[in-house]
């Protein structure tokens, strides 16, 4: 079984500054006069030729389609998307798919703009009393979605899952008799220990998660958010792959590797590969994935 893992596309869309409100306009400032240029579409249309030549069992992506929710960038964002929006295909948000009380679905009682967008991709809701529980089964293995994102003032990107919803989840995967799931969240529940993030980005109670997540722990973690790539290895602490694939569609610099991941699953174990964009062959190729081994205290 194939799985393609895609994440932070950020997909460039221009619209007037008339048309934005409050947060939206120093977000769309910095992301015209900083970002912008860093995206460009023919790093996406690139990604769309692999993944169709990988022809993977399921494309999973794991939020930032946007850059402030704003409703046009979801509508074009969609035709963007089209080409691989399918049977496969198994998204959840990011922060900035959340950015506004208003796309996060907090005013009035219209849809989240993500659900209005993007429901038929999101997988099967979960009812729950309250909160965000979305699977996906493809074979034998289920894809859990979490959401984590929340809108917050422009300075903060931090993120946060209730206990409440790890509860929740291991409660469905026992019910169901779901052995092996792969959990798919915006923000990392590890880093690196030389891409630490601060409180004001990071998912605040990561650590708490980790520690339930150890009754029944997912096969791989699979998040984006910190915009370059890594893989860490399962440990004791965190006995499953911990993978981002952020941010797929930026030009790779020192600070940023970015690409996307191949998951290859066999039924036990993992083999994964990593494709990064070529400016020789101007195509994405595999390449070496950036891999961690970590003591179980490091990288909290
Ligand atoms: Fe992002
Ligand atoms: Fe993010």
């Amino acid at each position: 079984m194939k799985l393609v893992h895609l994440s932070d596309l950020h997909f460039p869309v221009v619209f007037p500054f008339t048309s934005l409100k409050g947060k939206m306009i120093p977000g769309y400032l910095n992301y015209t006069f900083r970002r912008r240029k860093k995206y460009p579409i023919s790093l996406w249309n690139a990604i769309v030729r692999k993944v169709q030549s990988l022809n993977p069992d399921s494309i999973i992506i794991s939020g930032d389609i946007t850059n402030v929710s704003h409703w046009k960038e979801y509508n074009e964002s969609k035709k963007i998307l089209e080409p691989v929006l399918g049977d496969k295909t198994f998204m959840i948000p990011g922060n900035h798919d959340r950015y506004t009380d208003i796309a996060a679905g907090k005013k009035g009682s219209d849809l989240p703009y993500y659900e209005n967008f993007f429901s038929p991709w999101m997988g099967e809701s979960i009812p729950l009393q309250n909160g965000y529980l979305r699977v996906k089964k493809i074979g034998k293995l289920a894809l859990v979605g979490w959401d984590s994102n929340m809108p917050l003032s422009v300075l903060n990107a931090y993120g946060y899952v209730g206990e409440e919803i790890v509860h929740s989840t291991l409660e469905y995967l026992e019910k169901e008799k779901l052995d092996h799931y792969i959990l798919i969240c915006h923000h990392p529940i590890w880093n690196p220990p030389e891409r630490q993030e601060s409180s004001g980005h990071k998912m605040k109670n990561r650590e708490e998660i980790a520690e339930l997540l150890k009754k029944r722990p997912p096969l791989a973690y699979l998040h984006g958010h910190v915009h370059t790539n890594w893989v860490k290895y399962p440990d004791p602490g965190k006995p499953y792959y911990v993978i981002n694939s952020a941010s797929s569609t930026r030009i790779s610099d020192q600070r940023h590797q970015s690409g996307f991941h191949l998951l290859e699953w066999n039924g036990t174990q993992f083999n994964i590969k990593r494709f990064a964009f070529s400016n020789e062959e101007g195509e994405f190729t595999e390449t070496q994935m950036i891999s961690y081994e970590e003591k179980e205290t490091n990288g909290r």
